[in-house]
């Protein structure tokens, strides 16, 4: 039976606890992380980030920024610390009233330009105006997500595969990210640029490290994530750009790897195909790298 999976309620009106979640903005929320280790030099997320966005053209003098979901506040703290002269406004949106003011403590050197919105990510970027970026960073894979789906009955919000010509499995049951790809929607209609990182499940592999493909499904449709209290979805990358190309937009993707600078030791694959773990340090590399190596990004310009 088709149900969807939201987690309205429990952004909303849960305390949130970012380090059951290991996300990958929080691993290298900060220089001295100990994730650092595996780096060519230490950086934090947001400035890994904000290096990829202007490399691409794409954080302009006097930008106004806008990041769903912000989490702690550390991507953004980041990107402030390296590119804050460049910026002129920062909205940060977010579901939960107790991130708002966690983001807000991590952002205060920077507050005169920091607004925050308590609201929902499914439908506020039609109420945003002025906005020359947007910034999504593993926030998608909370988004509404229609499950039980079938190939034969896809009416309602599963429309939009027809809509979008969106490819699916030969049968069912299967999972559609509905939320993400109606962000993407009003991102495009709107016509603003967006860079979007999610937890794929259709990810790329990095051309010069094909062994991080040892056992993974590039071409599946989005799994549950079981969370603390709450569950989240893999993405489905090639229906995002289905969706944008039929804007017109101009879409680019990747591994999330790409903007993420490794420190290309001989010993890496080793260590990631035999899981050869003998210090501290092999052990982060295996975690991280484990993790890391579904995840996508993508630019809407
Ligand atoms: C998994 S955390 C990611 C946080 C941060 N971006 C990072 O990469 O570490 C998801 C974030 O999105 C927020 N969020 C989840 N669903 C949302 C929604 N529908 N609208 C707005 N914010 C939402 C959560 O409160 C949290 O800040």
């Amino acid at each position: 039976m088709t149900s969807a999976n939201s987690t309205t309620r429990f952004h909303r009106e849960e305390p949130i606890d970012l380090l059951k979640e290991f996300t990958i903005c929080e691993s290298f929320a900060k220089e001295s992380s100990p994730y650092a280790v595996a780096l060519e030099e230490p950086r934090s997320y947001g400035v890994m980030v904000g290096d990829f966005l202007t490399g691409r053209g794409l954080l302009k003098e006097g930008a106004v920024v806008c990041e769903l979901g912000g989490g702690y506040g550390s991507l953004m703290r980041g990107l402030l610390e390296k590119y804050g002269s460049l910026l002129s406004r920062v909205c940060m949106v977010d579901l939960s009233k107790g991130l708002l003011h966690r983001q807000r403590i991590c952002l205060k050197p920077w507050l005169q330009k920091v607004f925050s919105v308590n609201a929902d990510a499914h439908g506020i970027i039609d109420a945003l105006n002025g906005l020359d970026l947007v910034i999504v960073n593993e926030v998608m894979g909370d988004l509404d997500t229609l499950t039980g789906l079938y190939p034969v009955s896809l009416d309602g919000e599963a429309a939009v595969v027809g809509e979008y010509g969106l490819e699916i499995p030969g049968e069912g049951p299967f999972s559609l990210n509905t939320g993400a790809i109606r962000l993407v929607e009003a991102i495009c209609r709107r016509g603003i640029p967006a860079f979007l990182s999610e937890h794929s499940c259709d990810p790329v592999i990095p051309a010069d490290m094909p062994w991080l493909g040892q056992g993974l499904a590039l071409d599946s449709f989005p799994r549950e994530i079981r969370l603390h209290h709450h569950s989240e979805y893999t993405i489905r990358f090639s229906h995002l750009e289905k969706v944008a190309r039929a804007f017109g937009r101009k879409v680019e993707t990747g591994a999330l790897l790409d903007l993420i600078p490794l420190r290309k030791t001989a010993d890496l694959r080793m260590i990631f195909t035999m899981k050869a773990c003998g210090t501290a340090r092999q052990e982060i590399l295996l975690e991280l790298l484990d993790h890391v190596r579904e995840y996508r990004w993508m630019v809407i310009a």
